[in-house]
């Protein structure tokens, strides 16, 4: 595609699911502030991530990618980020036991605020209301003024994210990844689980492959590898207007990159190449993912593939397929 992009040239595109904001002034306002605010990630870490999904492409490690459907400002305790991360590390210690590959660890968290809807509003007892599309929008309560769209909910969703954020980066490298500590957990999930027997094999499997390498002097004292690690984020990128805002050119590269999250991904329902959706993601540097449903049809793919990864760049673009059980052997192929 030749035409000049920039970050706002989605503007002038046609776009689907975005709520329609009472007072336009009030919306731009914020978003300017926050193109002023500073970014949550920074473009190093999502080149490092590219790289690490170039390695899975080419098989040498495999994507544990997980997490809420969407975040609410109601549930932003710490422990319920502390179980969610704790979880997320007991998968990656089992994949990467049973594959001996390096499990490339990004969350679906710290900017999961935004729903696609199949339908512009909601009735309930014959009472109309404008769809809830998530809380970085309007309220889920339903009421009139719930479901008006607000555009201080973009500060609050991105205040609520760099705390999200602080605590997983806390977590990753102070300590709470600590390899031996995340092997407990599953060695306490199978003592007190009914479920648990059936991990045992396993993780007896895990327990003499870290006695054996601590007999041989590697251990989390001596390899700091052992004691944290690397975890990214994603989320679908609905609202383009908070992402431009915090669309940011790179200083040590001058490429753009979204710094809203690490890697970021396209809906199913947005994904229609001369849309305002795709014209943002194809000027980004960040690694992307593109949501396959049923109805993405193989030349629909690839003219999608050729506007989002036209140099065919290993660990640039990441097909998310959502089938369903029911059909996924038949469009899986
Ligand atoms: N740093 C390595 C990795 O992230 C090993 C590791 C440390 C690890 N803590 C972990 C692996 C927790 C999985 C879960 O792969």
């Amino acid at each position: 595609m030749a035409e000049k992009w920039t970050p706002d040239s989605w503007r002038s595109k046609p776009i689907l699911q975005v709520p329609e904001y009472p007072d336009e002034k009030a919306l731009a306002d914020v978003e300017e502030r926050l193109s002023t605010y500073p970014p949550l990630v920074f473009a190093g870490e999502a080149r490092d991530l590219k790289r690490q999904l170039a390695d899975v492409a080419a098989g040498k490690g495999f994507l544990l990618q997980g997490g809420d459907c969407a975040e609410s400002f109601a549930e932003h305790h710490p422990d319920h980020i502390r179980d969610f991360f704790r979880v997320f590390l007991q998968m990656a210690v089992v994949l990467t036991y049973a594959a001996s590959q390096p499990v490339v660890k990004v969350g679906r968290i710290a900017g999961q605020f935004a729903k696609p809807r199949s339908s512009n509003s909601e009735t309930k007892d014959g009472v109309e209301l404008p769809s809830y599309r998530g809380d970085i929008i309007n309220d889920i309560a339903f009421s009139p003024e719930s479901r008006i769209p607000d555009p201080n909910r973009l500060s609050m969703a991105y205040r609520q994210s760099a705390a999200t954020l602080n605590l997983l980066r806390a977590f990753a490298q102070g300590g709470f990844a600590n390899l031996d500590q995340v092997h407990q957990w599953m060695v306490g999930f199978i003592s007190d689980s009914p479920q648990g027997h059936r991990y045992k094999e396993l993780a007896d499997r895990i327990t003499e492959a870290l006695a054996f390498m601590r007999a041989c002097g590697i251990d989390s004292t001596s390899v700091p590898q052992l004691r944290s690690t690397d975890f990214f984020t994603s989320h679908e990128a609905l609202l383009l207007g908070y992402e431009e805002s915090l669309t940011r050119v790179d200083s040590t590269s001058g490429d753009w990159y979204a710094t809203s999250g690490h890697m970021l991904w396209i809906g199913d329902r947005t994904r229609q190449p001369d849309h305002a959706h795709v014209e943002f993601f194809r000027g980004i540097e960040n690694p992307i993912g593109l949501k396959c449903g049923p109805s993405m049809t193989p030349e629909g793919l690839i003219e999608l593939i050729d506007i989002l990864n036209p140099d065919n760049e290993p660990g640039r673009l990441t097909l998310i397929c959502r089938f369903g059980a029911d059909k996924v052997f038949d469009h899986l192929p």
